[in-house]
């Protein structure tokens, strides 16, 4: 039997009780969406999955994308990405940290990526934890008169160019001019409604936003990062320490989240301190949504 609890953190629920490479039926599969837009993100206990049942079940959530930065593509499944330290290219230390910087998947192009999940193959000894902030807390705990303010409020995304912390790496680098000019400026709400659940949430205060329409630079800078640290507090925040089956699955309407620094770069992927995740994102809405009454389209 499927059991949904929550995480008694921050936010979150820890799934348990369902097999992926059995056909998931309706009724489980609305619990579980309805669960991610009520609890943020999602840990789904004990799978054993192969890439091509990992895909099948991903795709449920909406049409699987590639990522913008085609050398983490891997060859197989193109839509999938190798994450963490066991690769070649994770050798490089700005790629194996290019996540450790708080983020939302897809805040940069204009299609939104909505859901992303990350499937723990390989799980070090120590460390390798992701974070996720609650974005619609973080919204919710803001004084009514900046709320209002935001409403009205879009910014200027491009992928990795907002203002960084100094505890933060840099986003997994542009290395080609195709993939500088495939990131196209784009914009969004500073507040997103959700197109599903309908709740409220700060929208990517962090990574891609570099100008808030209506405001000067200075002004900019200096709301961002008061959005930022307001949202990136540990009371909107739910950290996950992997075992080997889990996959963390996050609403990306809904949530940031970074990487903690892996300052290991693994030569075997069977030493302690090898860390695998396949990573799969999402654009659009659920199938089990789509297909349903509630269907609504995703702008924002
Ligand atoms: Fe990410």
């Amino acid at each position: 039997m499927m059991i949904i609890e929550p995480t008694g953190s921050a936010c979150g629920a820890v799934v348990k009780g369902i097999d992926l490479n059995n056909q998931v039926s309706n009724s489980k599969m609305g619990k579980l969406v309805w669960a991610l837009y009520e609890h943020r993100c999602l840990v789904i206990k004990n799978q054993k999955l192969t890439k091509e049942s990992y895909y099948k079940f991903a795709s449920e959530w909406g049409e699987l994308i590639k990522h913008v930065l085609d050398y983490l593509r891997m060859p197989d499944y193109p839509e999938m990405m190798a994450i963490g330290n066991t690769e070649e290219k994770d050798k490089d230390d700005a790629v194996r940290n290019g996540a450790a910087v708080w983020h939302t998947d897809g805040s940069y192009i204009e299609d939104p990526t909505t859901v992303t999940m990350l499937y723990a193959v390989h799980v070090p000894k120590n460390g390798g934890e992701t974070l996720v902030a609650d974005m619609v807390a973080a919204y919710e705990d803001l004084d009514p008169y900046l709320k209002d303010e935001l409403e009205k409020l879009t910014a200027k995304h491009y992928y990795g160019r907002a203002q960084f912390d100094p505890d933060e790496h840099r986003p997994v680098p542009i290395r080609t001019q195709q993939q500088a000019t495939t990131n196209a400026v784009c914009e969004k709400p500073l507040v997103l409604t959700h197109p599903v659940a309908g709740h409220k949430a700060l929208y990517a205060v962090a990574h891609s936003p570099f100008g808030i329409n209506g405001k000067t630079k200075e002004e900019t800078l200096s709301l961002l990062a008061k959005l930022k640290a307001h949202a990136t507090q540990s009371k909107f925040i739910y950290s996950h320490r992997y075992e080997v089956g889990d996959i963390l699955l996050f609403d990306n309407l809904s949530t940031m989240h970074r990487a903690k620094e892996q300052t290991d770069a693994a030569k075997t992927p069977d030493s302690d301190n090898a860390r695998l995740l396949w990573r799969l994102s999402a654009k659009g809405i659920p199938n089990i949504i789509k297909n349903s009454t509630h269907s609504k389209n995703i702008t924002t």
